[in-house]
Protein backbone atom coordinates (compact mmCIF):
# COMPACT_ATOMS: atom_id res chain seq x y z
CA UNK A 1 0.00 0.00 0.00
CA UNK A 2 1.08 3.59 -0.05
CA UNK A 3 2.66 5.50 2.53
CA UNK A 4 -0.46 7.76 1.86
CA UNK A 5 -3.28 6.36 2.07
CA UNK A 6 -4.12 4.54 5.59
CA UNK A 7 -5.13 1.10 5.17
CA UNK A 8 -8.39 -0.09 6.58
CA UNK A 9 -9.05 -3.41 8.19
CA UNK A 10 -12.62 -4.13 7.76
CA UNK A 11 -13.91 -7.27 9.84
CA UNK A 12 -17.77 -8.57 8.15
CA UNK A 13 -19.37 -10.83 9.71
CA UNK A 14 -21.93 -11.54 7.65
CA UNK A 15 -25.41 -13.49 9.29
CA UNK A 16 -22.88 -14.45 12.23
CA UNK A 17 -22.65 -13.56 16.11
CA UNK A 18 -25.01 -13.38 18.81
CA UNK A 19 -24.89 -10.56 21.08
CA UNK A 20 -22.28 -12.39 23.61
CA UNK A 21 -20.02 -12.78 20.87
CA UNK A 22 -20.38 -9.18 19.66
CA UNK A 23 -19.61 -8.34 23.46
CA UNK A 24 -16.31 -10.48 23.77
CA UNK A 25 -15.43 -9.09 19.74
CA UNK A 26 -15.79 -5.72 20.62
CA UNK A 27 -14.63 -5.26 23.98
CA UNK A 28 -11.64 -7.18 23.26
CA UNK A 29 -11.03 -5.05 20.18
CA UNK A 30 -11.20 -1.82 22.11
CA UNK A 31 -8.55 -3.37 24.84
CA UNK A 32 -6.32 -4.08 21.92
CA UNK A 33 -6.89 -0.70 20.36
CA UNK A 34 -6.19 0.84 23.83
CA UNK A 35 -3.15 -0.49 23.99
CA UNK A 36 -1.63 0.53 20.35
CA UNK A 37 -0.16 4.30 20.25
CA UNK A 38 -1.14 5.99 16.67
CA UNK A 39 -2.05 2.85 14.93
CA UNK A 40 -0.92 2.47 11.37
CA UNK A 41 -4.13 1.11 10.20
CA UNK A 42 -8.15 1.96 10.31
CA UNK A 43 -10.21 -0.79 12.03
CA UNK A 44 -14.06 -1.21 11.00
CA UNK A 45 -16.26 -4.11 12.11
CA UNK A 46 -19.66 -4.72 9.98
CA UNK A 47 -21.57 -6.76 12.49
CA UNK A 48 -25.27 -7.99 11.41
CA UNK A 49 -28.03 -5.25 12.20
CA UNK A 50 -29.36 -6.05 15.15
CA UNK A 51 -25.92 -5.81 16.67
CA UNK A 52 -24.95 -2.94 14.91
CA UNK A 53 -26.39 -0.35 17.92
CA UNK A 54 -24.92 -2.23 20.61
CA UNK A 55 -21.34 -2.60 18.94
CA UNK A 56 -21.43 1.20 18.22
CA UNK A 57 -21.58 1.80 22.15
CA UNK A 58 -19.61 -0.75 22.81
CA UNK A 59 -16.61 0.83 20.93
CA UNK A 60 -17.45 4.29 21.34
CA UNK A 61 -14.21 6.25 21.70
CA UNK A 62 -12.37 3.21 21.04
CA UNK A 63 -10.98 4.18 17.52
CA UNK A 64 -12.50 0.58 16.24
CA UNK A 65 -15.56 1.71 13.92
CA UNK A 66 -18.83 0.24 13.19
CA UNK A 67 -20.04 -0.45 9.92
CA UNK A 68 -23.59 -2.26 8.33
CA UNK A 69 -23.17 -4.68 5.37
CA UNK A 70 -25.87 -2.98 3.23
CA UNK A 71 -28.53 -0.34 3.45
CA UNK A 72 -31.80 0.40 1.29
CA UNK A 73 -31.92 3.21 -1.47
CA UNK A 74 -34.43 4.77 -0.03
CA UNK A 75 -34.57 7.36 2.84
CA UNK A 76 -37.35 6.21 4.46
CA UNK A 77 -40.71 4.23 3.67
CA UNK A 78 -42.62 1.24 3.19
CA UNK A 79 -39.87 -1.68 2.59
CA UNK A 80 -40.63 -4.06 5.43
CA UNK A 81 -37.77 -6.11 6.77
CA UNK A 82 -35.11 -2.84 5.26
CA UNK A 83 -32.94 -0.32 7.22
CA UNK A 84 -32.15 2.80 5.87
CA UNK A 85 -28.77 4.46 5.27
CA UNK A 86 -29.72 7.63 7.67
CA UNK A 87 -31.29 5.10 10.68
CA UNK A 88 -27.40 3.50 10.09
CA UNK A 89 -25.67 6.88 11.03
CA UNK A 90 -28.16 7.14 13.96
CA UNK A 91 -27.27 4.57 15.28
CA UNK A 92 -23.48 4.52 15.49
CA UNK A 93 -22.43 3.48 12.10
CA UNK A 94 -19.78 5.29 9.72
CA UNK A 95 -19.64 2.91 7.12
CA UNK A 96 -22.20 0.59 5.38
CA UNK A 97 -20.92 -1.88 2.94
CA UNK A 98 -22.75 -2.36 -0.30
CA UNK A 99 -23.04 -4.52 -3.44
CA UNK A 100 -21.55 -7.17 -1.60
CA UNK A 101 -21.22 -10.29 -4.17
CA UNK A 102 -24.11 -12.51 -1.24
CA UNK A 103 -26.13 -9.49 -1.80
CA UNK A 104 -25.84 -9.86 -5.31
CA UNK A 105 -26.29 -13.14 -5.95
CA UNK A 106 -28.90 -14.06 -2.99
CA UNK A 107 -31.37 -10.61 -4.35
CA UNK A 108 -30.33 -10.26 -7.50
CA UNK A 109 -28.97 -6.71 -7.01
CA UNK A 110 -27.56 -5.08 -9.68
CA UNK A 111 -24.91 -2.43 -10.42
CA UNK A 112 -27.78 0.05 -10.68
CA UNK A 113 -29.23 -0.75 -7.46
CA UNK A 114 -25.55 -1.20 -5.86
CA UNK A 115 -25.09 2.36 -6.93
CA UNK A 116 -28.36 4.16 -5.23
CA UNK A 117 -27.39 2.05 -2.17
CA UNK A 118 -24.01 3.61 -2.36
CA UNK A 119 -25.69 7.45 -2.85
CA UNK A 120 -27.66 7.37 -0.56
CA UNK A 121 -25.36 6.13 1.94
CA UNK A 122 -23.63 9.58 1.46
CA UNK A 123 -26.33 11.19 1.35
CA UNK A 124 -26.37 10.08 4.92
CA UNK A 125 -23.15 10.90 5.38
CA UNK A 126 -21.83 7.44 5.81
CA UNK A 127 -18.96 6.24 4.14
CA UNK A 128 -19.32 3.71 1.58
CA UNK A 129 -17.41 0.25 0.65
CA UNK A 130 -18.25 -0.91 -2.82
CA UNK A 131 -17.96 -4.26 -3.97
CA UNK A 132 -16.88 -5.47 -6.72
CA UNK A 133 -15.50 -8.98 -8.14
CA UNK A 134 -15.60 -11.44 -10.84
CA UNK A 135 -16.72 -15.42 -10.62
CA UNK A 136 -14.42 -18.24 -11.16
CA UNK A 137 -15.93 -18.85 -14.84
CA UNK A 138 -15.25 -15.25 -15.40
CA UNK A 139 -11.59 -15.04 -14.55
CA UNK A 140 -11.07 -18.69 -16.61
CA UNK A 141 -12.35 -16.84 -19.90
CA UNK A 142 -10.25 -13.97 -19.06
CA UNK A 143 -12.78 -11.39 -18.63
CA UNK A 144 -11.56 -10.41 -15.02
CA UNK A 145 -10.61 -6.94 -15.81
CA UNK A 146 -13.54 -6.29 -18.20
CA UNK A 147 -16.59 -7.12 -15.36
CA UNK A 148 -14.58 -5.38 -12.67
CA UNK A 149 -14.24 -2.32 -14.47
CA UNK A 150 -17.94 -2.70 -15.54
CA UNK A 151 -18.82 -3.32 -12.20
CA UNK A 152 -17.00 -0.16 -10.82
CA UNK A 153 -18.59 2.08 -13.70
CA UNK A 154 -21.93 0.57 -12.79
CA UNK A 155 -21.53 0.59 -9.06
CA UNK A 156 -19.82 3.92 -8.36
CA UNK A 157 -22.06 6.16 -6.66
CA UNK A 158 -22.43 10.55 -7.84
CA UNK A 159 -20.16 12.13 -5.45
CA UNK A 160 -17.72 9.52 -4.91
CA UNK A 161 -14.60 10.80 -3.37
CA UNK A 162 -11.40 9.37 -2.05
CA UNK A 163 -12.63 10.79 1.73
CA UNK A 164 -16.49 8.89 1.27
CA UNK A 165 -15.76 5.60 -0.99
CA UNK A 166 -14.02 2.52 -0.81
CA UNK A 167 -13.34 0.08 -3.34
CA UNK A 168 -13.22 -3.48 -2.37
CA UNK A 169 -12.29 -6.11 -4.82
CA UNK A 170 -13.55 -9.53 -4.06
CA UNK A 171 -12.72 -12.37 -5.95
CA UNK A 172 -16.23 -14.20 -5.84
CA UNK A 173 -13.70 -17.68 -6.07
CA UNK A 174 -11.76 -16.66 -3.15
CA UNK A 175 -14.62 -15.48 -0.50
CA UNK A 176 -15.09 -18.36 1.95
CA UNK A 177 -13.15 -20.29 0.27
CA UNK A 178 -9.57 -20.71 1.35
CA UNK A 179 -8.51 -20.25 -2.21
CA UNK A 180 -6.96 -16.80 -1.52
CA UNK A 181 -5.53 -14.66 -4.85
CA UNK A 182 -2.17 -15.15 -5.17
CA UNK A 183 -0.36 -11.30 -5.10
CA UNK A 184 -0.06 -10.82 -8.78
CA UNK A 185 -3.25 -11.65 -9.56
CA UNK A 186 -4.55 -9.29 -6.89
CA UNK A 187 -2.35 -6.63 -7.47
CA UNK A 188 -3.48 -6.96 -11.33
CA UNK A 189 -7.22 -6.22 -10.66
CA UNK A 190 -6.12 -3.77 -8.47
CA UNK A 191 -4.10 -1.80 -10.35
CA UNK A 192 -6.45 -1.64 -13.47
CA UNK A 193 -9.54 -0.50 -10.74
CA UNK A 194 -7.20 2.15 -10.12
CA UNK A 195 -6.45 3.37 -13.19
CA UNK A 196 -9.82 3.51 -13.61
CA UNK A 197 -10.68 5.73 -11.23
CA UNK A 198 -7.95 8.04 -12.15
CA UNK A 199 -9.72 8.21 -15.29
CA UNK A 200 -13.28 8.60 -13.82
CA UNK A 201 -12.77 10.61 -10.52
CA UNK A 202 -9.32 12.41 -11.41
CA UNK A 203 -5.38 11.61 -10.94
CA UNK A 204 -5.62 13.21 -6.95
CA UNK A 205 -9.30 11.37 -5.91
CA UNK A 206 -8.04 8.22 -7.95
CA UNK A 207 -4.60 7.93 -5.97
CA UNK A 208 -5.68 8.77 -2.92
CA UNK A 209 -8.91 6.24 -2.94
CA UNK A 210 -8.40 3.10 -1.31
CA UNK A 211 -8.73 -0.50 -2.79
CA UNK A 212 -9.31 -2.99 -0.14
CA UNK A 213 -8.47 -6.66 -0.80
CA UNK A 214 -11.52 -9.73 0.11
CA UNK A 215 -11.32 -13.48 -0.33
CA UNK A 216 -9.55 -15.67 2.13
CA UNK A 217 -7.55 -12.98 3.97
CA UNK A 218 -5.81 -14.48 6.87
CA UNK A 219 -3.41 -14.32 9.18
CA UNK A 220 -0.73 -16.29 7.02
CA UNK A 221 -1.44 -13.99 4.20
CA UNK A 222 -2.42 -10.91 4.87
CA UNK A 223 0.97 -9.50 5.06
CA UNK A 224 1.76 -10.80 1.05
CA UNK A 225 -1.22 -8.58 0.32
CA UNK A 226 -1.45 -5.83 2.54
CA UNK A 227 2.16 -4.90 1.31
CA UNK A 228 1.10 -4.28 -2.58
CA UNK A 229 1.07 -0.86 -4.13
CA UNK A 230 -2.54 -0.99 -4.69
CA UNK A 231 -3.79 -2.72 -1.92
CA UNK A 232 -4.85 -0.24 1.03
CA UNK A 233 -6.32 -2.91 3.32
CA UNK A 234 -8.61 -5.96 3.65
CA UNK A 235 -12.05 -6.89 3.93
CA UNK A 236 -11.73 -9.77 6.01
CA UNK A 237 -15.20 -12.47 6.55
CA UNK A 238 -14.17 -15.81 8.29
CA UNK A 239 -11.39 -14.25 10.10
CA UNK A 240 -13.16 -11.28 11.06
CA UNK A 241 -15.01 -13.82 13.63
CA UNK A 242 -11.90 -14.25 15.07
CA UNK A 243 -10.15 -11.88 17.68
CA UNK A 244 -6.68 -13.07 17.30
CA UNK A 245 -6.94 -13.82 13.47
CA UNK A 246 -8.57 -10.34 12.95
CA UNK A 247 -6.04 -8.76 14.74
CA UNK A 248 -2.96 -10.39 13.60
CA UNK A 249 -4.45 -9.32 10.33
CA UNK A 250 -4.43 -5.54 11.33
CA UNK A 251 -0.91 -5.97 13.05
CA UNK A 252 0.30 -7.21 9.33
CA UNK A 253 -0.82 -3.75 7.80
P1 LIG B 1 -13.90 -14.39 3.64
O1 LIG B 1 -15.03 -13.34 3.20
O2 LIG B 1 -12.78 -13.61 4.26
O3 LIG B 1 -14.57 -15.31 4.60
O4 LIG B 1 -13.45 -15.08 2.39
C1 LIG B 1 -14.72 -12.08 2.71
C2 LIG B 1 -15.97 -11.33 2.36
O5 LIG B 1 -16.90 -11.93 1.81
O6 LIG B 1 -16.07 -10.12 2.63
Amino acid sequence: MAAKRKPLIAGNWKMNGLKKDADNLARGLARRMAKTKGPAFEMLICPPAPLLNFCASALKGSGVKVGAQDCHAAEAGAHTGDVSALLLKNMGCGYVIVGHSERRSDYGETDKQVKAKAEAALAARLKVIVCIGETLKERKSGQTLHINRRQLRGSLPVGATAANTVIAYEPIWAIGTGQVATPSQAQEVHAAIRKALKSKLGANEGDNMRILYGGSMKPDNAAELLILPDVDGGLIGGASLSMTDFWAIAKAA
